[in-house]
């Protein structure tokens, strides 16, 4: 179905593609422990971009308390590809389980989600690439390893996984046809050869790795399983820096911040000619160094997975996709969970209207792959639950000076009652958006002004707007109505099996 497809490339990016329809990922809210294993590339004590690992931005963009297990040079097993560091196998599972076991480490695996990024160090130099491993080993079962640690984890108790898939290693500056001699490699080899055949590791592994995965999932009954694509993301970081890098310095996805050039035969262990980067301009960089992903990669790495581990939404199917299948149409989804209508206005990390939704639509648009006649097209938006709700408006963390007025200048559509959702009710309990103490009835107070100040406002503007929209047809969709009538007479609307309940939820 082609709807289904659209909305399937779209979050691939998001990073959680779920394997098998009937595993959807863990529910909004439900996570609150980050358990991460793997190498260099999320090691928060030795971290490879010198500066603060995507864990820790992830622990922090998602409210998760961090367990970090991965460290740096590991494999997934010395079994296999022998290297003098904690590989997972040996090293980080068994102090997770003897953790697990002598009560230092007590999870609930409900809210608990078990992620792994191996792979760098296994396919490189000084193993598969260069022929380092044990004899026999093979690509095959450095891929088989990492499938094993989800069912060992999931024997134990563990329920909620993202395998995090091996990023284009041919793209760092070791691994690229252009390299130069530097501290991971300073004798001689052809790195047009090398570029050719990692290239082939990476994507050979990431496709056995999926496939290996999409089998084994319908066999873990409770289990969420998800892949998370660190390859298109990076990938797309190279080919769109400027959706992803802001530094001060001219975009940089070739070179990297920590640049140190060898002679040849030179030892690994001097310092080289190095070109370092310095203040604002890191941030410029997609790597840190010769096989690093820099800070600011990091912190997209991070963006992406927490909001896919967040998973904010109603746990089925939206209702954008309801509509393209009552009312026929051809469905172009641009919204996102976690947005607000601008960063500007009420700044949180995740993909806002104004400074990534509209530059997508747009950018499609003007590339010519996405052609739309406007007299056949109609366009909605739906925002505001962000932007007033908890961590912006009502606990006042939006930046200085905005108002109500800001955020409804910037969007102009009605936002349902939301003082009515359980969130931001008088009766209301701690809940997965909100545990701090506070005054329910004040909030409750604050949310009923909100939104119907938020809508008055919507409705001037939007009616001054409208005459001067020449060949345009502009209308409201009464959200607030919608749902103030479905709490007065839930007959009309509500038809499952139990008592109509306005006041609690399924998934309370
Ligand atoms: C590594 O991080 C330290 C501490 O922030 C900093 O002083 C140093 O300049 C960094 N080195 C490089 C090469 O980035
Ligand atoms: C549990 O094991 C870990 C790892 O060996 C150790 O650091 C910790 O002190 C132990 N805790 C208890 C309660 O024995
Ligand atoms: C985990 O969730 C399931 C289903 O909601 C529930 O039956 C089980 O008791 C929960 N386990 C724990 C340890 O909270
Ligand atoms: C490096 O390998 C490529 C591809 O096999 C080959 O075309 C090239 O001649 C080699 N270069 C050297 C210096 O051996
Ligand atoms: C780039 O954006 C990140 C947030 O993703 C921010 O923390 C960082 O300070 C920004 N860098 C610069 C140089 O503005
Ligand atoms: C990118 O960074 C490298 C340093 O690693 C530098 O040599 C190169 O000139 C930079 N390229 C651009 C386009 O700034
Ligand atoms: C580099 O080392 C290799 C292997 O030890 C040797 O064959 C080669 O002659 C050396 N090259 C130079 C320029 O020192
Ligand atoms: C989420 O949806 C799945 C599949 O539709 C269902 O099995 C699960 O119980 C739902 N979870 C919650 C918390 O509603
Ligand atoms: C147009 O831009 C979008 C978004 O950057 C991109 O995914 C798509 O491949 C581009 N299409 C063409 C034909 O360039
Ligand atoms: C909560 O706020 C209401 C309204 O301002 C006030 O009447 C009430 O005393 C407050 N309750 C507490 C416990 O502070
Ligand atoms: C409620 O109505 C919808 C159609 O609006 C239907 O798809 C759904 O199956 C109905 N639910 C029950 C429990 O009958
Ligand atoms: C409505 O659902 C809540 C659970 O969220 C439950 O506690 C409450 O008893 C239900 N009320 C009615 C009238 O069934």
């Amino acid at each position: 179905m082609a709807v289904l497809d659209l909305l399937a490339t779209l979050v691939v990016f998001l990073g959680l593609a779920q394997l098998g329809k009937t595993q959807p990922g863990p529910y909004p809210g439900q996570i609150k422990n980050l358990v991460t294993f793997g190498d260099s590339y999320s090691d928060v004590y030795v971290p490879g971009d010198n500066a603060t690992a995507w864990p820790v931005y992830a622990a922090m963009y998602g409210d998760f308390t961090l367990y970090p297990f991965a460290r740096s040079g590991a494999t997934c097993s010395n079994y296999l590809t022998y290297k003098p560091y904690p590989s997972v196998f040996e090293s980080q599972l068994p102090l997770y389980f003897t953790e697990k076991y002598n009560g230092s480490l007590e999870l609930n695996p409900n809210d608990t989600i078990y992620t792994l990024w191996i792979g760098t160090n296994d396919v490189g130099v000084n193993a598969l690439l260069t022929g380092s491993q044990t004899p026999g080993v093979t690509l095959v079962n450095t891929i088989t390893c990492a499938v094993d640690w989800v069912r060992v984890l999931y024997t134990s108790g563990a329920r909620n996984f993202i395998v995090q898939n091996m990023l284009p290693l041919q793209d760092t500056i070791l691994y690229s046809a252009n390299s130069y001699y530097n501290r991971y490699w300073t004798a001689q080899r052809n790195s047009t050869e090398w570029n050719v055949f990692m290239t082939e590791l990476t994507n050979t592994g990431n496709d056995l790795s999926r496939l290996m995965l999409q089998a084994l999932a319908p066999t873990m009954e409770g289990a969420h399983l998800g892949v998370f694509d660190s390859y298109g993301l990076i990938s797309d970081v190279r080919a769109n820096p400027q959706n992803y890098l802001n530094g001060t310095a001219p975009l940089n996805v070739t070179g990297c911040i920590n640049s140190c050039i060898y002679e040849l035969n030179e030892s690994t262990s001097a310092t080289g000619d190095c070109t370092i980067a310095e203040g604002t301009a890191r941030d410029s960089f997609l790597w840190y160094d010769e096989l690093h992903p820099s800070e600011q990669t990091d912190r997209v790495i991070a963006r992406e997975i927490s909001a896919a581990i967040v998973n904010t939404g109603d746990n089925g199917t939206s209702w954008p996709t309801y509509a393209a299948m009552y009312g026929d149409f051809a469905l172009y989804p641009y919204a996102k969970a976690g947005a607000t209508c601008s960063n500007y206005l009420t700044p949180r990390l995740y993909p806002s209207v104004f400074e990534s939704q509209l530059p997508l639509y747009f950018t499609e648009k003007l590339n010519g792959s996405l052609e739309l006649d406007p007299t056949d097209t109609i366009y909605t938006l739906w925002i505001g639950t962000n932007d007033v709700g908890v961590g912006e408006l009502i606990t006042g963390q939006q930046n200085p000076g905005v108002t109500l007025v800001d955020t409804i200048g910037c969007a102009v559509e009605w936002m349902l009652p939301l003082q009515d959702t359980i969130l931001y009710s008088t009766y209301s309990y701690p809940n997965r958006y909100w545990t701090e103490q506070r005054n329910t009835t004040e909030w409750n107070v604050f949310m009923t002004e909100m939104t119907n100040t938020g809508n008055a406002l919507s409705h001037a503007i939007l009616q001054s707007l409208a005459p001067t929209l020449e060949g345009a047809h502009l209308g409201y969709f009464d959200s607030y109505g919608l749902i103030s009538n479905i709490r007065t007479f839930p007959q009309d609307y509500l038809n499952g099996t139990v008592p109509y309940n306005l006041t609690g939820c399924i998934n309370s």
